[in-house]
């Protein structure tokens, strides 16, 4: 048994795959593979150890018929069609929990810089705008007893509603598939309906796994029902915002501000006009950008594939029914 790694992870994984003594290739370029690329390697191999969103639908499996698990380097498995690993049964691993403190880091982070323009600001200096005190510009808005929505709370959506507790007193409401018991615990956090959500939040932070019905449900229609002074933060997927309807909400005092980590499409092109905006505070995907979780990351995705090899299930499987 032979696993590909598409591109080269942290050590901490590596090392567990040595100590193991499974035999793995690591892409040997330093370029993103071309879609032939990936499938001639998978071919070669008998497991994939996936990093970044390549997009592992039918055709890929059907492409890669000698293919008998995944492990992806990422918690999201919105790039793989499951019903296709289903049918095949090949497992397909994820690595959760570990990144979530650095994502809502990250949903932090650009909360507070889109309340404070911090991006824009700084670019004024660039710009040699610093400018002389001025009572009245560019003010931001204190998120103090303020409501946070949650979209989505799983792990990540916790770790942000209880930094926001924490540091600013918030109020937490928030809109799932089903109710985050510990979170209404601990965090006295209320379920809404979407309606409630959009209209409630103050600041409303997507942490919910993608799928196909929610493509785009942050648009026009949405984006209408906001407060005035509602900051929109992404750090989910992009796909769950229509940037045209967001670029006119920024932009015609429909909502105050955004806070994007994830972009629709990805990479952003830097002629965006939402890069413009004094409003709207974008980062390039980096939420699990930290030492701590990519060795985390890295150490799940190993795990994964030596269960694999061992003949174990997964440890971390987000399509467990396989093993039925
Ligand atoms: C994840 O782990 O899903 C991150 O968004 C990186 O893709």
């Amino acid at each position: 048994m032979k696993v590909f790694i598409n591109k080269n992870i942290p050590e901490a994984g590596i090392k567990l795959l040595q100590d193991k003594g499974i035999n793995f290739t690591i892409n040997p370029t330093e370029n993103v593979l071309s879609r032939e690329e990936l499938i001639k390697f998978c071919n070669e191999n008998d497991a994939l150890l996936n990093v970044g969103s390549n997009n592992l639908d039918e055709d890929f499996f059907q492409q890669c018929p000698n293919l008998k698990g995944i492990a992806l380097f990422s918690v999201g498995f919105d790039s793989v069609n499951i019903p296709s690993a289903n049918s095949r049964k090949i497992p397909v691993g994820n690595t959760p929990d570990v990144l979530s403190r650095a994502t809502s880091d990250v949903a932090f982070l650009l909360m507070q810089s889109v309340a404070r323009k911090s991006f824009f600001n700084h670019k004024r200096i660039l710009n040699n705008d610093w400018g002389s005190f001025d009572p009245l510009a560019n003010l931001g808005q204190e998120l103090y007893g303020k409501t946070l929505g949650i979209f989505g709370l799983g792990r990540i959506g916790f770790e942000m509603a209880k930094k926001c507790k924490a540091a600013f007193g918030m109020n937490i409401i928030y809109h799932n598939r089903s109710h985050n018991e510990t979170a209404e615990k601990e965090l006295d956090a209320k379920y809404v309906n979407f309606e409630t959500l959009l209209s409630q939040s103050d600041v409303l932070s997507v942490h919910s796994n993608y799928t196909e019905e929610n493509n785009e449900i942050f648009n026009k229609n949405a984006f209408a029902k906001m407060k005035r002074n509602a900051i929109f933060i992404n750090t989910a997927r992009g796909k769950f915002q229509n940037e045209k309807d967001l670029f006119d909400a920024l932009t015609n005092d429909i909502i105050w501000g955004a806070g994007l980590d994830v972009t629709n499409p990805e990479p952003m092109k830097p002629d965006n006009p939402l890069l413009s905006l004094s409003n709207c505070c974008i980062l390039p995907h980096i939420g699990s950008a930290t030492y701590e979780a990519r060795n985390a990351m890295a150490v799940c995705a190993a795990q994964n594939i030596i269960a694999l090899f061992e003949g174990k299930k997964m440890p971390f499987c987000v399509n467990e029914e396989v093993y039925i």
